[in-house]
């Protein structure tokens, strides 16, 4: 009986939910939206258009570069791939100047480096760019997607009523999975609902979606990469216990290697990216980008952070706002499948001023141990934290300390116990006569 109950209700849950065993950890890869926009013009932007040609290349820096040895191997195109019209038999077509080859010539390249191809799609009558969406098409264009063997689909939610969300994504998800290809699916359905106070039913997303867009577009600014982490600082409670090996919360494209952030700037994005277990999707020019950019987003110790297996999302767990908003400052913390944590100290004050604080093990919500605590930026040697000490951080204007915070516990734990072997032996021996 209890037999027949589990299958029964692995058979529910398998045919109501996403099933497709995609994005065990957080979604890696690169994608054309943040940097090249809508760029369609290539006589006047040859390097930066939506085009076959800028596909082929990032994919070719992908490999060389190390970023798909690190982790990053989805590669997608976001919006403005499209001709304005369906072809003759209804099916969505790519622009053929651009993509002269067609689709199916992309995605064969992009699988020949070992890397796995992205679409970009709407869920509504047009794309939010104007193009081509699917509705009222969906069947014939996943059909068409699973033709072009693509692996993953952003299904945004542009020109569609987003009450009509909660009934779209679920179905559109189950044609995905009935086409018996591995198609990780991110839907950008909460992204339209939050904005028009209409409650999003993250227990129905997370069922139904690998990733999915709960807020603002990112733009190339400090400003939209402050706005966007203090809303989900702000909102954690709802949010974080969603997220999980399956299923990501998503704050959207990083921009590190683009225009807007500093050096230090981009640290915290890639920090708090790590801490919020957020998809780790790149939207630079990879032939162009700095080193320094770059080092940071081959951080392999921030990277493991970021693919913790645990998949637990961390939390903003102190913040002080002083006068104005220039001297905020908060601390992120994820905790770790092998009972570590990471902990980001960001200060958001760019007045120019280092800050330097000492934080107690409350404040940091770390439980009272002692640690070996390694920096990830590696400016800092390795340190020792004891249970009864503080911890002491100083931090760049507008940047970030993040570590990795060892308990030595078990140690600790290995040694009490020999201690309490030897005195077991010595009473033992004492108490013999
Ligand atoms: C929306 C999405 C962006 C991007 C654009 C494309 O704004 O949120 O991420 O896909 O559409 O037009």
């Amino acid at each position: 009986m209890l037999l027949v109950t589990c299958l029964v209700l692995v058979g529910v849950s398998s045919t109501l939910g996403l099933d497709n065993g995609l994005a065990k950890t957080p979604p890696m890869g690169w994608l054309t939206w943040e940097r090249f926009r809508c760029i369609t013009d290539c006589k006047k932007y040859p390097d930066e258009c939506i085009s076959e040609n800028l596909i082929k290349r990032t994919a070719d820096f992908m490999v060389s570069e190390g970023y798909l040895d690190a982790g990053y191997e989805y590669l997608g195109i976001d919006d403005c791939w499209l001709e304005k019209k369906r072809g003759p038999d209804g099916r969505i077509v790519p622009d053929k100047e651009r993509f002269p080859n067609g689709m199916k010539a992309v995605a064969d390249y992009i699988h020949s480096k070992g890397l796995k191809f992205g679409m970009y799609e709407d869920y509504g009558n047009l794309t939010c760019a104007g193009y081509p969406g699917v509705l009222g098409n969906e069947r014939l264009d996943i059909q068409t997607f699973v033709d072009w063997e693509i692996d993953y689909l952003k299904l945004d939610g542009c020109y569609i009523d987003p009450m009509a969300m909660d009934e779209g994504y679920p179905a559109f998800g189950k044609m995905l999975n009935e086409t018996g290809r591995q198609i990780l699916y991110s839907c950008s359905w909460p992204a339209y609902q939050e904005p028009e106070n209409i409650h999003p039913n993250y227990e129905s997303i997370a069922e139904h979606c690998n990733l999915w867009r709960n807020w603002d577009d990112i733009e190339d600014s400090w400003s939209s990469l402050t706005s966007i982490m203090n809303w989900f600082g702000d909102n954690q409670d709802r949010l974080a216990k969603h997220a999980g090996p399956g299923h990501w919360n998503d704050p959207d494209m990083l921009l590190i290697g683009n225009f807007g952030l500093t050096i230090d700037q981009a640290r915290v994005q890639m920090a708090v990216w790590a801490v919020l277990a957020a998809p780790l999707l790149m939207s630079t020019d990879l032939t162009t980008i700095r080193p320094e950019f770059k080092e940071i987003l081959l951080n392999k110790d921030i990277i493991a952070v970021n693919q913790d297996p645990m998949g637990k999302q961390g939390l903003r767990v102190w913040k002080k706002t002083g006068r104005g908003s220039r001297a905020r400052l908060e601390i992120w913390n994820r905790e770790l499948h092998d009972d570590s944590f990471a902990l980001a100290f960001v200060s958001q004050r760019d007045d120019g001023i280092p800050y330097a604080a000492e934080f107690s093990f409350e404040e940091m919500s770390l439980p009272q141990a002692d640690y070996e605590v390694y920096d990830l930026y590696k400016d800092e040697k390795q340190r020792y934290l004891k249970s009864n000490e503080d911890f002491g951080v100083r931090i760049n204007p507008s940047g970030v300390k993040f570590y990795k915070f060892v308990p030595k516990s078990k140690v600790e734990k290995s040694h009490s116990s020999r201690v309490a072997t030897i005195d077991a032996v010595v009473n033992a021996v004492l108490n013999k006569d």
